[in-house]
């Protein structure tokens, strides 16, 4: 019998291993690796490589709310192109996602306009605890909880409040992503370099420095582990917290974390060419947190990469006022280029970079093994890599609503040259070949829930008290 489609002669990458192998798709999923049978549609991969398409833990596609920065049309247009097939879309738009009303406004959007999978995360903060369950009945795929201020100004949870709402998703094992910088520290550090006349670029990343991370990091893995909850830190951007995670994850804490190409590739020598344009949360560091964060990936201290994808128009980045600049930009179409640089570089192979790109994230998330793997059962969602081509990264030809980037002008050497989701072509060339709405939430499983110290929750003692009450 023929197949859908076969990709021949291509090497396929593993996280252990390169091996030469066609692909055989049928009904949207791989059904061999090896030696394929005939096929409807083939597809020629000789000398180039055939990867699992790339999760990103964290994009930010701004719609509803901001749709001049980004929709979810061209948020994931800029996936597919960038080799990236499942994307997790965070909870700072316009409603935030913290409502049984705002997600289901999101999910009607994502449906009609996506290009690649996806998941959604819902908000977890001070006044939306008793919506939490109704979230992930409704099908979030994780929550994000901002310790600390970013785009959106949503305002951090209290430690009460965020304990309790660790203590409801430990109960129903879903993880919980949070942006780990402290709250206060941040804020008065601004109030005091504003009111010194402090405006310039590398004013933000005094008002933000490494203790902010370290200890909002340590804050999250303390709640994670008293409540037994699963827990994710977005963009390490810093070698200081290092040493916390290594211990918790030693510890047996269910902690992953994801680090970002501006973080393992740009340092404050960049502001001087870049200026407020760098502007992000984390800030970019000083050089000498690179090389760590490159280590913590291979020891496995830090999982993945992921981009913080966070479009804006390059006007509201060029302000003269560094506080005045929107934070973050777009990065989920270039991150594989940039990574793929580095495998040519030899500063990782290219099986490291299944490994943090694509199988860590789909383990992580609970899409594994349906996600992140070249197997017979797993979705096709692959990507054919042409990794020697040398090109250079333009701004103006993003997919992104957000014609601003940081990599403008880098050389680099790899390219996605074709994406595959769910055995669809859906980039060819670079050029958009699927219809929007293509793209589906991914399908998630769980490991199962294991909450701890659960005789001392908010539910708990307030039960008690309940039945002290009917009792008396
Ligand atoms: O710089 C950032 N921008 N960091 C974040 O965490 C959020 C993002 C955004 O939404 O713009
Ligand atoms: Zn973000």
């Amino acid at each position: 019998m023929a197949a859908d489609i076969v990709i021949r002669g291509g090497q396929v990458v593993s996280a252990d291993a390169v091996f030469e192998a066609d692909v055989a798709i049928e009904g949207g999923k791989i059904v061999a690796v090896g030696d394929a049978p005939g096929a409807k549609t083939t597809i020629d991969a000789s000398g180039k490589y055939v990867i699992p398409g790339a999760i990103d833990s964290h994009v930010h596609f701004r719609t509803p709310g901001y749709e001049y920065k980004e929709d979810w049309q061209s948020g994931t247009g800029a996936a597919a192109r960038g080799g990236v097939t499942t994307v997790l879309e965070m909870p700072n738009t316009r409603p935030p996602t913290g409502t049984l009303e705002a997600l289901k406004m999101k999910q009607d959007i994502a449906a009609r306009q996506a290009y690649v999978d996806y998941g959604i995360y819902g908000l977890l903060d001070e006044h939306n605890l008793d919506a939490l369950e109704a979230l992930i009945d409704a099908g979030v795929s994780g929550f994000k909880c901002f310790m600390g201020n970013t785009f959106g100004d949503l305002p951090a949870p209290s430690d009460g409040a965020m304990l309790e709402g660790f203590e409801i998703l430990a109960r129903r094992g879903m993880r919980c992503t949070v942006h780990a910088e402290n709250a206060s520290i941040m804020a008065r550090r601004q109030a005091r370099l504003e009111a010194a006349g402090r405006s310039d670029p590398l004013a933000h990343l005094a008002s933000r420095p490494e203790v902010c991370a370290i200890e909002a990091v340590s804050r999250a893995v303390v709640f994670a582990e008293w409540t037994g909850g699963r827990l994710h830190i977005a963009h390490k951007s810093s070698k200081d917290a290092l040493y916390v995670l290594r211990d918790a994850k030693r510890r047996g804490v269910d902690v992953t974390v994801e680090t970002c190409p501006q973080y393992l590739l740009l340092s404050t020598r960049d502001h001087e060419r870049l200026g407020n344009a760098l502007r992000v949360n984390p800030p970019i560091r000083e050089p000498g947190h690179q090389e760590p964060l490159w280590r913590a990936l291979r020891e496995g201290v830090v999982d993945m990469i992921a981009t913080d994808h966070a479009p804006h128009l390059p006007e509201e980045k060029a302000r003269a006022s560094v506080w005045q600049c929107d934070c973050g930009f777009p990065g989920v179409e270039t991150q594989m280029p940039l990574m793929l640089t580095e495998v040519n570089r030899g500063r990782m192979s290219i099986s490291d970079y299944v490994r943090w790109a694509c199988v860590n994230p789909a383990k992580a998330w609970g899409f594994f093994p349906n996600k992140g793997v070249i197997q017979p059962g797993a979705d096709a969602d692959l990507v054919v890599v042409d990794a020697r081509r040398e090109w250079t990264l333009d701004q103006s030809q993003l997919f992104s609503k957000s014609k601003i980037s940081p990599w403008h002008g880098r050389r680099v050497q790899g390219a996605p040259v074709m994406t595959l989701v769910r055995g669809k072509v859906v980039m060819e060339d670079g050029r958009i070949v699927a219809e929007p709405g293509w793209g589906k939430p991914a399908k998630q499983k769980m490991p199962a829930p294991a909450p701890r110290n659960v005789d001392k929750t908010t539910a708990a003692i307030t039960a008690v008290r309940e039945t002290l009450r009917k009792v008396g």
